[in-house]
């Protein structure tokens, strides 16, 4: 047999001069906001799996229980010989643990850049060697397209995969415009995807501001983040990390509040905050499971399984395409 390896694609590289304009218009907008994209650079992405091993944050761990529970009821949904397209794979985990059961004949991967997929693809193709990788780095925030032919030549039916509640991080507007985009690619398949849902709001508040800081440590690191975008003079001891449940809203929005007056300074521009002055970094809205069903058909999927969690904690959806 020929040792298959991994194929590489990484699309058009990040415009820098398009993404420093961006940062700064986000800085002197009014309030001050940044994306929550910031969030994720190399000590970002640590603290966010540090995040995920939290007992406040219970996203992560319930997903899983829904997974290993029901898994083989989704890989009969979904049918064996499937391209499975794993949007922000990541170190491929989910999917990894995923796989004895979809038995996929290819395996697409997709992350902001290449780079963070190649040992995971690596050692995945150790553990699956007869199994069809392609890594994709691209930024698929702005569009879920992926590059051209990539799923015209796939064999199988597409079945995307979206876990984790990402879809939260958008608004909902932005959530359809984004699922209408996944399901225009899943013609014949469809998509698995994990969403948060709605819960009392203290269990909501702890798991975006647990008891030892690391949710305040990822918000503030953002700050960093933007001083090397930006070439600002951001200095994290000045700021305070804030999350709350908006409830007419149903988002947890996190936000930065400066702890006294300051003025922060970059290459060719200001900003002076006041104290108690708020940045906002991110929204993770929490659906209802009937709200959610209705977000999907709405992007033209017919959401034909779900699967809940113990008290509606969080859901898996199978919709098709
Ligand atoms: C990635 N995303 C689904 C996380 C969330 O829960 O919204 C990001 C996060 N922000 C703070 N804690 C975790």
């Amino acid at each position: 047999m020929t040792l298959r390896t991994p194929r590489f694609i990484q699309t058009r590289e990040r415009d820098s001069h398009g993404e420093r304009d961006a940062a700064i218009a986000g800085l002197l907008a009014q309030p001050a906001r940044a994306l929550p994209k910031y969030f994720y650079d190399r000590l970002g992405s640590h603290l966010f799996d540090a995040i995920t091993e939290l007992p406040e944050y219970y996203p992560t761990r319930t997903e899983a229980a829904i997974f290993a529970e029901h898994g083989a009821e989704m890989a009969r949904c979904i049918g064996a010989g499937a391209t499975l397209i794993d949007l922000g794979a990541g170190s491929c985990e989910k999917a990894a643990r995923l796989m004895p059961l979809l038995e996929p004949r290819r395996y697409i991967a997709v992350d902001i850049s290449a780079d963070y997929l190649h040992d995971a693809l690596r050692e995945l193709q150790r553990d699956n060697p007869a199994l069809d990788i392609v890594g994709v780095g691209m930024d698929f925030s702005q569009s879920p397209a992926l590059p051209a032919g990539l799923l015209a030549d796939s064999p199988g039916r597409p079945a995307f995969f979206y876990p984790g509640s990402s879809i939260g991080n958008f608004t909902p507007a932005e959530a359809a415009a984004f699922l209408s985009g996944v399901r225009a690619q899943a013609t014949g398949g469809g998509l698995l995807i994990g969403v948060d849902l709605v819960k009392p709001i203290d269990i909501l508040e702890a798991a975006y501001d647990d008891a030892i800081g690391v949710t305040a440590a990822f918000n503030l690191n953002l700050l960093r983040h933007l001083n090397r975008i930006v070439g600002s003079d951001f200095d994290p001891k000045q700021w305070r990390h804030v999350a709350l449940f908006d409830s007419t809203e149903s988002r947890i929005e996190m936000h930065l509040e400066a702890r006294t007056e300051l003025l922060v300074r970059w290459p060719g521009g200001e900003r002076r905050f006041r104290a108690g002055e708020r940045m906002h970094t991110e929204n993770s809205y929490k659906y209802t499971a009937a709200s959610f069903a209705e977000l999907l058909q709405r992007s033209g999927f017919r959401t034909s399984r779900r699967w809940l969690a113990p008290q509606e904690w969080f859901a898996v959806f199978w919709a098709e395409a």
